[in-house]
């Protein structure tokens, strides 16, 4: 019995995503839960002919809707308009992503928490204050969903180079926002990042940095990456399904976690940033986190947006860190 939930289900990401897993049959009941219209969108997924069932949730149904979960995505919340950064949500996001985490505290302290609400950065410190508060935190099980920016890097890069394939996973560290996202283009096969000039490496770089805005410009006012986004979200949610449910190993994904699920492999590079939280390549094992893996070596163009990266991403967690009180 293998319990998803999604809250946020009947939007924009959380409708496409919620298509996507039902197609899954690791999952046996897909709960969905929002604000608005989750019965709805239960009804309408309810009627595909998989293994799972599909339960919606209201306003009032968040405990009903997550109590016993094995898993549950957070797409909830409101997306970026023109102009707007993915801090800008923060004041609204902030509040939600508590309530939730609040929820998951109560009724499936053991869930693995994956977190796609923006700003990431500092929404991921948000869960993982509120689960401290309720002493059920265990850094192992709590995932900001970068995968976004792996998929589009990997994209964008095909499309300069056809041989390198779209599918080609391409590590990308750091956290979820502009500057934060670092791709390792060094990493790649036929020495792909020395191949290009200063000015196509920094159109590169910036392409994937800010891909988001992209999408965000190209509708206008309608919302931000829905569908880009929901394919990413499933890939993630089944990857560690399957290495959870399944037991299947050598799976990996970039991942925005705590530290902790990995003090190992982490403890120098923490020690030399500083840093609680990070995206970094994680292989997924039967509790969540199964290794981090240490960080590749990186060129002095990385290492460049490295130190643009990281101050922001030290202010973006303590905006979220400090956003909840964990009394000692
Ligand atoms: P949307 O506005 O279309 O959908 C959000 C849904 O959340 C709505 O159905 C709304 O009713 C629901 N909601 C609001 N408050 C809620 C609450 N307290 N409990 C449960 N549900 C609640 O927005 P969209 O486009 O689906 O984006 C959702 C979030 O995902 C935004 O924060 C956006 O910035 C973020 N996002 C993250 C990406 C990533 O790579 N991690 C990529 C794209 C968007």
């Amino acid at each position: 019995m293998h319990l998803v939930v999604i809250c946020g289900a009947a939007g924009g990401i959380g409708q496409p995503l919620s298509l996507l897993l039902k197609q899954s049959d690791l999952i046996s009941h897909l709960a969905l839960f929002d604000v608005v219209n989750a019965p709805g969108v239960a009804a309408d997924l309810s009627h595909i002919n998989t293994k799972s069932k599909v339960t919606g949730h209201g306003k009032e149904q968040m405990d009903e809707a997550l109590k016993g979960a094995h898993t549950v995505v957070i797409p909830a919340g409101v997306p970026r308009k023109p102009g707007m950064t993915r801090d800008d949500l923060f004041k609204i996001n902030a509040g939600i992503v508590r309530d939730l985490a609040e929820g998951v505290a109560r009724n499936c302290p053991n869930a693995f928490v994956l977190v796609i609400s923006n700003p990431v950065n500092s929404t991921v410190p948000i869960v993982c204050q509120v689960l401290k508060k309720h002493d059920v935190f265990n850094p192992s099980k709590v995932f900001g969903i970068s995968t976004l920016d792996v998929v589009r890097a990997s994209r964008f890069v095909s499309e300069i180079s056809p041989a390198i394939d779209p599918s080609t996973r391409i590590t990308v560290i750091g956290g979820h926002s502009g500057v934060t996202i670092v791709p390792l283009l060094s990493q790649l096969p036929n020495s792909f990042a020395d191949s290009l000039s200063r000015d196509q490496l920094d159109a590169l770089t910036h392409r994937i940095q800010y891909g988001g805005d992209e999408v965000v410009k190209a509708k206008d006012g309608a919302g931000s990456a829905t569908l880009s986004m929901a394919y990413a979200g499933a890939r993630f949610t089944l990857s560690l399904l399957q290495a959870t449910v399944t037991g299947k190993t050598g799976l990996i994904e970039s991942a925005y976690v705590h530290l902790d699920a990995d003090k190992k492999n982490t403890a120098a590079f923490r020690e030399k940033t500083g840093l609680e939280y990070f995206a970094l390549d994680v292989e997924f094992g039967k509790n969540g986190v199964g290794r981090i893996l240490e960080l590749p070596r990186v060129s002095i163009y990385e290492q460049a947006l490295l130190d643009v990266a990281i101050p922001e991403l030290k202010t973006n967690i303590a905006k979220g860190a400090s956003f909840i009180t964990v009394s000692a």
